[in-house]
Order: structure tokens, then sequence, then C-alpha cells
């Protein structure tokens, strides 16, 4: 009785159709998110209390943690498979691409992770807009990939809600924070990512969580 007052009202998973978040750096020691293998396995322990079927590992593959390989990570998410207890929690590995002067080389001189064959999750940085950017989305497009946007929501200091809707229009799919909509970002992002929501624009969600304090916030 007492646990269940505690309970989310909604269950977060509901906004991914399969159940299956679709951003998260669950993988220990390679980025900003989990620390440790017991923070990971603590990780996937709260998305399944969530509801969550699955989650897809997105590692920053970005300049300024240059260890971040396909190769690299595809060894260290196997260690994670392994440490899981249990088969029921579905795990892919996928990567957050920065559009960074690094992106290229590390797009191109190994397959790139790709949570099903076809798309890439790519990020911007908050403040900047990189010089090349939209040639490394087409680039992503002429190997034959799909570009999903990371928290579009979330870039309101470097594009207009209609230059992202143009991004859009022009086959750029959107992978929403579940946070956003929680207001973890501020007004304008919550803002934008129900305008975003209710447009139909999001192709995937996820938490993006990076540790605990991150998932037990969320609440719809
Ligand atoms: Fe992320």
């Amino acid at each position: 009785m007492f646990s269940a007052l505690f309970q989310p009202k909604f269950k977060l998973c509901t906004l991914c159709p399969d159940g299956m978040d679709m951003h998260s750096h669950l993988l220990w020691g390679v980025d900003d998110g989990a620390r440790t293998q017991a923070e990971s396995l603590e990780l996937i322990s709260l998305l399944k209390k969530r509801g969550f079927r699955g989650a897809c590992c997105t590692p920053h593959v970005i300049s300024r943690y240059p260890w971040n390989t396909a190769t690299s990570l595809k060894v260290r998410f196997r260690e994670l498979v392994n440490a899981v207890p249990d088969e029921d929690f579905e795990l892919r590995l996928a990567a957050e691409y920065m559009l960074d002067d690094h992106f290229e080389r590390q797009f191109t001189e190994e397959e790139p992770l790709s949570p099903d064959g076809t798309h890439i999750l790519v990020e911007l940085p908050q403040y900047r807009l990189p010089d090349a950017w939209m040639d490394m989305l087409l680039l992503i497009k002429d190997r034959g990939y799909v570009p999903v946007l990371a928290h579009p929501e979330r870039y309101g200091k470097i594009l207009t809600p209609e230059e992202l809707a143009a991004l859009a229009a022009q086959g750029i799919l959107f992978q929403g924070n579940i946070g956003s909509l929680c207001g973890f970002y501020g007004q304008k992002c919550r803002e934008l990512a129900r305008k975003f929501q209710q447009e139909n624009l999001y192709f995937w969600w996820g938490t993006d969580a990076h540790n605990a304090i991150m998932i037990n916030k969320l609440r719809l």
C-alpha cells in the first residue's frame, strides 16, 4: 500500500510503441553516463520498473571521447549483455553521433552503429551550429541511412521551430526526450516537445538517461 503511493501515475514506456528506450547512456565507463557496471545494472533495473521492455545503448561518439569507436563500444556492449542477469530486457547498441569535426571519420572508417541497420542517431551542440552539419546529414543519407536527430526540442538556441520543422520535411526524423515533456530542460523546451508531439514528428522517444536520478525524476 505504502509503496503503491509512490508509483508513477503513468508508465513512461507508453510513449514508446514497442517499449524500447531509444536513447540512453547505460554503457558504463565510456562517456558521461553510467560509471560502473553496477550502475549500468541499476539503470536497467529502474527502466524495467518503469515498464520498459528494453533499451538502446547510445553512447556519445564525439571528439571529447575519442576512444569511443564502433569496435570498442561493441566490446563494452557485449560485457553489458553478459552481465545482465535475465533475458527479458532487450538491449541494442547504437550511438549518439555528434555532428562535429570527428564525425566523418567515425562514420566512414567503420560500419556505423545503428539499432536496426537503417537509422543513425545524431546530435548537435546546444549553443552553436557546426559549419558543415548539413553536409554531414547528407553524407548519412548518401550512405543509405536515415538520420534521427536527438532531442530537437532542446536546440532552441541554435535553430528556430520553423527551421527544425523544415528538417523534418527533408526527411530527418526526430527522437524526443521524455524528460523534455517533464520540464527537465525548461518551459520553452517542454512546449516545443509538446508541439512536435502533437504534430506527430517524433519517430523515437528515449530517456537520454545518464544516471539513476534522471530516471527517478521522470514523471508524465
Ligand atoms: Fe544522449
